[in-house]
């Protein structure tokens, strides 16, 4: 009999979703109040004794019409709070309603437990294969004065440590309310000490690992740059003061969705930690008439009992297995030479062609032709929102280069800009009104350009309908989506006056609308994120885009920084890399051509250089990388990535992934500073098979698993600042 993954004590009301890894657990309490009680390690049985004592606090209030002092909702640990009610945390819900007040009080109605796991229309979410890997957990939740329903949602896998929560709000009154915030999941935790993980960062610095002691107060990680941005990631970790690498308890949380978002962690009064995560409710404001519905985005709540590296390894496989879609999410990602950082805008299709010709005898895959292509763009002044080709550039049109790079053995991809308009362009003379703007007031330029209304129909058919044109051809391999600015002068054309607080989230919906369109049109392309490199890298991207450029920066020893940062949450075949010039172009750091190599191998990896002008001695490298590559990338992309060491704690970084049958195994590791006397350091491996022999690829010396585990290698003593090395062991036996 296959095991259930929820069982309900009807009797006591406490509903248990649990796995072999986790148990999750709820109950109904006084005052129909839905009571959190458990998230973490399985538990058998749960009994029904964890009963919340009862303690008279002063200005902690009491439920509407009882004498009980001893109970309040201020105090009791929660799944979903809301304003007025009694509760002094920050709601996870404000609903403004017909008679001005924003006062809810939501009681437990019923339940339903769904096989499988109900698909959030329009939103990019964890799928599931077949019913029988999940069971989704509905609790409903009612405000009788408005009619108002919450239906709390909560996925449980059979294998996975993960539980996925979201929130439907459902308008059953008669009169329409307005949405000032709707999260997507409360937890409440009770006796715990947690430090938070956030993934903070900017332009080029995205996603640098963050860890603070919580002190009482409200601490909001977010972002209201319309989009996921490169500032504050949308996750968080709660880590217990002595959780490391492989030990501990660490919980994550990551929100799939790529528009503002919000985490907030509030120590209370008495030292209990409330977390709400969801869409910003900064300029969030959406009317719910009578009937209708909002489905909020989703949150995976990841469980760990080993540290932060088994809570990445569940989110690397549940975003790759269960979030991403693309047909490509489980090929080998091609190595790409780009054109950007070798021409910049400065190019044509004769400049190219040798790159293309050099990038076919070093044994590259695939050409992608960066910003510059179309419209009249010799710089970032003009034509976004002409999808068209600059004939200048391509006098026999694009097609014709496409064919040529194809004749060379190599894929062709091409970079868009889709949510951008120039001022400067045909799409602005003919639509001005295309472009976000206030009305009366004049929008704010970024990089010289503006957005698009993405929330009108209109506008998404129009790129949607020059975008194909173009891909139609069918000699289009591959797409990079860039976006490269945020969010300002937000006002949607179409909305009334009393709606324009719904022109962020519209917004965000029009872009997957755009994404989904072209993805069931074009499903043989593959498609790469970037927004300004890693300004939109999150779950809800991954859905569409089976891997994102991870940063403008491309120095190997700040992308160490970087990498580690995404790796927390993202899997490696997620992360595009690549290998550019030395002193590099953004912070003129001097690394060793192997190192860059190395580094880019961490992802998927690509050359972002001028092949043209290499010394003789980095084309032999690239030509040895590429080959090295293409041994071990079935392993690099999607094997699993155990972090030895930081650099954010020590003078090496290294990284291990192994294949998922133990064979196969790529160490990295990367010493930052050199030093006149060099401490002798060790690197031990983890996750072997301890019974099996693995022998070094290059120096072909054997050790046993429990060798490279327990005894470890010495690190090569080097000469030279940020000197790496590369090990590749095969099992032999
Ligand atoms: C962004 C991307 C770069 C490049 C430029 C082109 O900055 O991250 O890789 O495509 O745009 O304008």
């Amino acid at each position: 009999m296959v095991e259930k993954l929820i069982t309900v004590d009807q009797k006591k009301k406490i509903f248990h979703l649990h796995n072999s890894k986790i148990s999750y657990l709820l109950s109904v309490e006084d005052g129909g109040t839905l009571c959190h009680l458990y998230f973490g390690k399985r538990v058998n049985d749960y009994h029904g004794q964890l009963r919340y004592p009862r303690v008279d606090r002063g200005f902690s209030g009491n439920l509407p019409g009882s004498l009980e002092r001893r109970f309040s909702r201020d105090t009791l640990p929660k799944e979903y709070s809301t304003a007025g009610e009694m509760d002094y945390h920050t709601p996870a819900a404000i609903v403004r309603q017909k008679d001005g007040s924003n006062a809810l009080f939501l009681t437990y109605k019923d339940y339903q437990i769904v096989d499988g796991k109900p698909d959030l229309k329009g939103l990019p979410h964890a799928w599931v294969k077949n019913n029988s890997e999940a069971q989704t957990l509905i609790v409903t939740l009612e405000d009788k004065k408005t009619g108002l329903l919450f239906d709390l949602l909560y996925t449980i896998y059979r294998d996975r440590a993960v539980i996925t929560r979201s929130v439907k709000v459902r308008n059953e009154g008669k009169e329409p309310v307005k949405l000032e915030k709707v999260a997507s999941m409360q937890i409440d935790f009770v006796g715990r000490d947690f430090e938070t993980i956030t993934l903070p960062g900017a332009h080029a610095h995205e996603r640098t690992i963050d860890r603070n002691h919580i002190n009482q107060g409200i601490h909001a990680y977010q972002s209201h740059r319309g989009t996921s941005s490169h500032q504050m990631n949308p996750f968080l970790a709660l880590v217990d003061p002595e959780t490391t690498e492989f030990n501990g308890d660490a919980y994550g949380f990551a929100f799939v969705y790529s528009g503002n978002h919000k985490f907030e962690v509030e120590k209370d009064q008495i030292e209990q930690l409330h977390v709400n995560v969801g869409i910003n409710d900064f300029d969030f404001n959406w009317q719910l008439k009578a009937g209708q519905s909002f489905q909020t985005p989703e949150v995976l709540m990841v469980y760990s009992d080993h540290g932060l590296n088994q809570m990445s390894q569940t989110f690397h496989s549940l975003i790759h297995d269960r979030i991403m879609r693309s047909k490509f999410k489980d090929s080998l990602r091609p190595i790409v030479v780009n054109n950007w950082e070798a021409t910049y805008f400065d190019f044509d299709e004769e400049k190219l062609k040798p790159i293309v010709d050099e990038a076919k005898k070093l044994g590259i895959e695939m050409f992608v032709l960066d910003d510059g292509w179309f419209g009249h763009r010799d710089d970032d002044n003009s034509s976004l929102g002409d999808w068209q080709v600059f004939d200048k550039k391509f006098p026999q049109g694009l097609g014709h280069f496409a064919d040529y790079v194809h004749e060379q053995g190599l894929k062709f991809g091409l970079w868009f800009e889709p949510e951008m308009i120039s001022y400067n362009s045909n799409l602005y003379k003919e639509h001005p009104d295309y472009l976000m703007q206030v009305p009366g007031r004049q929008p704010s330029p970024s990089r010289n350009q503006y957005l698009l209304d993405l929330g009108r129909k209109e506008v998404r058919q129009n790129i949607f309908e020059q975008m194909s044109k173009i891909l139609s051809s069918g000699k289009i391999d591959y797409i990079k989506w860039d976006m490269n600015r945020h969010l300002s002068d937000i006002y949607e054309a179409d909305l009334p006056a009393d709606r324009q607080g719904e022109t962020y989230h519209r917004y965000v919906l029009g872009l997957y609308d755009l994404l989904e369109k072209l993805d069931q049109a074009f499903p043989d392309i593959l498609l790469e994120g970037c927004s300004g490199g890693g300004g939109r890298f999150d779950a809800g991207m991954a859905y569409y885009e089976p891997q994102i450029w991870c940063s403008d920066d491309s120095d190997a020893i700040d992308r160490l920084f970087i990498q580690e940062g995404t790796s927390l949450v993202y899997p490696q075949s997620m992360m595009t890399s690549h290998v550019s010039v030395s002193p590099n172009e953004q912070n003129g750091r001097i690394t060793p051509f192997k190192t860059r190599g190395i580094v880019a191998m961490w992802g998927d990896l690509g050359y972002e250089l001028d092949l043209t002008k290499l010394s003789h001695e980095d084309r032999e490298s690239v030509a040895k990388q590429v080959k090295e590559y293409k041994k071990i990338r079935q392993i690099t992309q999607f094997g699993k990535l155990y972090r030895l060491k930081s650099a954010r704690t020590s003078n090496q970084c290294a990284w291990e992934v192994i294949s998922p049958d133990q064979n196969e195994v790529i160490l990295s590791v990367v010493k930052m500073m050199a030093s006149g006397q060099p401490a002798i350091t060790k690197t031990k491996l983890v996750g072997l098979d301890e019974n099996r022999h693995y022998e070094d690829q290059d120096s072909h010396l054997v050790y046993g698993g429990d060798e490279l585990m327990n005894l470890g290698i010495y690190d090569p003593v080097e000469q030279g600042d940020f000197k790496a090395q590369m090990y590749h062991f095969k099992a032999i036996d």
